[in-house]
């Protein structure tokens, strides 16, 4: 108990009687003797008074100090109340307090539940500050965009939709065509929320990936109008020599043997052009989505070319590998990277020249070269035929796209080779670098990044 505000109470509660004991006696209506013991006893009730009074309403800080503190109020204070309407007081601050504190739990698990419920949405979703920046990204915005989000929200037009759902304070759906790291379509809706989430979230910005649906309309009308092109010639040679077969040449068994073996040979080529465009449009479907896997590309290297061995007599071609030592493992899918390097070894031997040397390496991208930032693994092939022309390079992985259409055709080519190619590296969000010059070879180099 503070000495000091005993005594003020004290004298508060005192003064106004001794002060009137002591008029009255200095007047002479009361006698000097019960006018002194009325001080006396007037002084001894006031400050028990006071000692009471000091002491409860000290207490009733306390509890309420405790209260405050959000500590259980009822780490009590040790001394019980002596006027009943403050224990009252005491015990209703304590009751109080126990409900503020089992509300302000339920309160802290309604908010937990409500991060839980951001953060595992399936949809790609940003919670945007009052001020427009990012408050948070939920898991699966995280993984379908990394480090571009911040890339993402400059995007023009997905800035004047959020712009104009500040000034409107209404959701504003928008769609967005994002060019990198691989072409993508998205619906962004930009829901303003009035009031804002409990922890200052003031919009929801959702990013549906509609890259696939597009995909899907996109590919489909390719598809009818590549094949119908692709397979006009090798189906009206097959359709030509039935008409053959059935009339002219319906008793001539030399010339049928021939026919049906040119008719068969037709029949494969369109078989592998159907091929060629299902792995191209399976490949374009899971573009988007980098392989989760790890793998130690030297490994599925070396199967590769050994599964070339038995084709390298024909050409009298030498194919060697080579892989530098410890190499880091790269996020891979196995079957697409042996797609990749059976269509560059299949191209270096077909377009290479005969007894020519095919060198397939795998190495750490070299400090000079024009490689992206960031650690990769760099697998090339190289061959010494005839390279081809500068003017055709950039064109070169385009579907359909062939240098020499008869060579390519000759050699069972469909032009999808190096298409397939660039799409799965991309899906690897790696790099496909062409180099050659004519009469020098090529080198078909991709980068692959060892961080996906
Ligand atoms: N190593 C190479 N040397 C010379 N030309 C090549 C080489 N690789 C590819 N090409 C050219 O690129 C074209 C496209 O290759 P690709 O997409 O694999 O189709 P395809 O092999 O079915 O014709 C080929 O037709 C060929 O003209
Ligand atoms: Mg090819």
């Amino acid at each position: 108990m503070q000495p000091a505000r005993l005594f003020a109470a004290w004298l508060t509660i005192g003064a106004v009687p001794f002060l009137l004991l002591l008029g009255l006696m200095l007047h002479g209506d009361l006698a000097p003797m019960p006018g002194l013991l009325g001080i006396a006893v007037n002084a001894a009730g006031a400050f028990m008074v006071a000692a009471i009074w000091t002491h409860d309403i000290e207490l009733l800080v306390e509890t309420l100090r405790h209260a405050m503190a959000g500590g259980s109020a009822l780490a009590r204070v040790a001394a019980a109340p002596r006027i009943p309407a403050v224990a009252r007081i005491t015990r209703g601050i304590e009751r109080l307090s126990r409900s503020l504190d089992s509300r302000a739990s339920e309160i802290g698990a309604l908010l937990r539940a409500n991060d839980a419920i951001i953060e595992r949405l399936p949809d790609p979703l940003l919670v945007l500050a009052p001020d427009r920046s990012v408050q948070r990204a939920n898991a699966a915005v995280r993984a379908a965009f990394r480090d571009e989000i911040p890339a993402v929200l400059r995007n023009p037009v997905l800035r004047e939709a959020i712009a104009k759902a500040w000034s409107e304070q209404a959701t504003q759906t928008v769609a967005l065509s994002l060019p990198v790291p691989v072409e993508r379509e998205v619906q962004a809706t930009v829901i303003y929320l009035n009031p804002p989430l409990a922890d200052g979230g003031q919009a929801l910005v959702v990013l549906s990936d509609r890259t696939r649906e597009r995909r899907v309309e996109q590919m489909r009308a390719d598809f009818v109008a590549n094949v119908s092109h692709e397979l006009r010639t090798p189906l009206a040679s097959v359709s030509g020599f039935i008409e053959t077969l059935r009339g002219p040449a319906a008793d001539d068994k030399a010339a049928q043997t021939r026919f049906l073996g040119i008719m068969a040979e037709q029949a494969d080529r369109m078989r592998r052009l159907i091929d060629d465009l299902l792995s191209l449009s399976r490949i374009e479907l899971v573009e988007h989505q980098p392989p989760a896997e790890k793998l130690q590309l030297a490994d599925l290297l070396r199967r590769v070319v050994a599964g070339f061995e038995p084709r390298l007599a024909e050409r009298q071609t030498t194919l060697v590998f080579e892989a530098a030592e410890d190499l880091p493992m790269v996020p891979a899918d196995a079957d697409q990277l042996t797609q990749v390097a059976t269509n560059l070894i299949e191209n270096a031997l077909k377009y290479g020249k005969v007894g020519g040397r095919v060198q397939v390496s795998l190495t750490l991208p070299n400090p000079g070269g024009t490689w992206p930032a960031g650690a990769g693994v760099v697998l090339a092939v190289r061959d010494d035929g005839p390279g081809i022309a500068r003017a055709h390079l950039p064109r070169l992985t385009e579907r359909f796209y062939r240098v020499d259409k008869a060579r390519s055709r000759n050699a069972g080519g469909t032009g999808l080779g190096l298409a397939i190619v660039k799409h799965i590296v991309n899906r690897h969000r790696g790099h496909l670098y062409v180099e050659s010059d004519e009469g020098a070879g090529c080198v078909f180099s991709v980068w692959l990044p060892v961080r996906g």
